[in-house]
């Protein structure tokens, strides 16, 4: 394997995602960048919609096919908004409208909104043209925090700090990020498949 299409839409993901990438030497290349269209995501779990999206790059490029389904997870809004976190944010991916949407969600149920527990998921599909998909799960828990801090990251990085640290994710470096997010910990379990698999050669 030597190519590999990101299955997303979402520049921030596809930046996270090439820097994980690096070390691998793959070549990479996002949907967006072959004109793949985006597809709806009509699933009702994140394995469900990060399968949808690598079948579709997969079977269009006829590459290898690496799709990210993520998401924030609120304990105490029962998971929400879970697989809806980007649609939270509506068309103008106005975060500052899905964190709020938050704090009114917590406040109407009577609940605490500083510290609230929550977690990030980041659920790995990689689909090739003729295997079944393979499935790669991390997820990183803390809480929230509000108002917002920091410039880094994306999403709702600037509202949630990991358990053990007191900066949010949007205060950190980029790196410290990489080191722990959800999204590495999924990463590093698909790098031990392709190992296993003997699927590249630099690692
Ligand atoms: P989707 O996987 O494209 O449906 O969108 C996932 C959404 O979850 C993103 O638009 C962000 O709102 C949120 N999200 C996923 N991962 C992260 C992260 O690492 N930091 C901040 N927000 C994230």
């Amino acid at each position: 394997m030597k190519n590999l299409v990101i299955a997303s839409h979402n520049e921030g993901k596809v930046s996270e995602i090439r820097h994980l990438l690096a070390p691998l030497g793959f070549s990479v290349i996002s949907a967006r960048e072959l004109d793949l269209p985006e597809p709806e995501e009509t699933g009702s779990s994140f394995v469900e919609n990060a399968t949808l999206k690598a079948e579709q790059a997969a079977m269009l490029s006829g590459e290898f096919s690496l799709a990210d389904d993520s998401g924030l997870c609120v304990e105490a809004l029962d998971g929400a908004p879970g697989i809806y976190s980007a649609r939270w944010a509506g068309e103008k991916k106005d975060f500052n409208a899905a964190t709020a949407r938050i704090t009114e969600e917590l406040r109407h149920k009577g609940l605490e909104i500083e510290g609230a527990r929550a977690y990030f998921i980041c659920v790995l599909a990689l689909s090739s043209p003729h295997e079944k998909v393979k499935i790669f799960e991390g997820e990183v828990h803390g809480y929230l925090t509000f108002p917002a801090r920091g410039k880094h990251g994306f999403g709702y990085d600037p509202i949630f700090i990991p358990d053990g640290y007191e900066m949010t994710f949007g205060e950190m470096e980029p790196s410290a990020k990489h080191a722990i997010s959800h999204r590495f910990i999924a990463f590093q379990k698909f790098v031990d498949y392709l190992k296993k698999n003997k699927l590249n050669e630099n690692i």
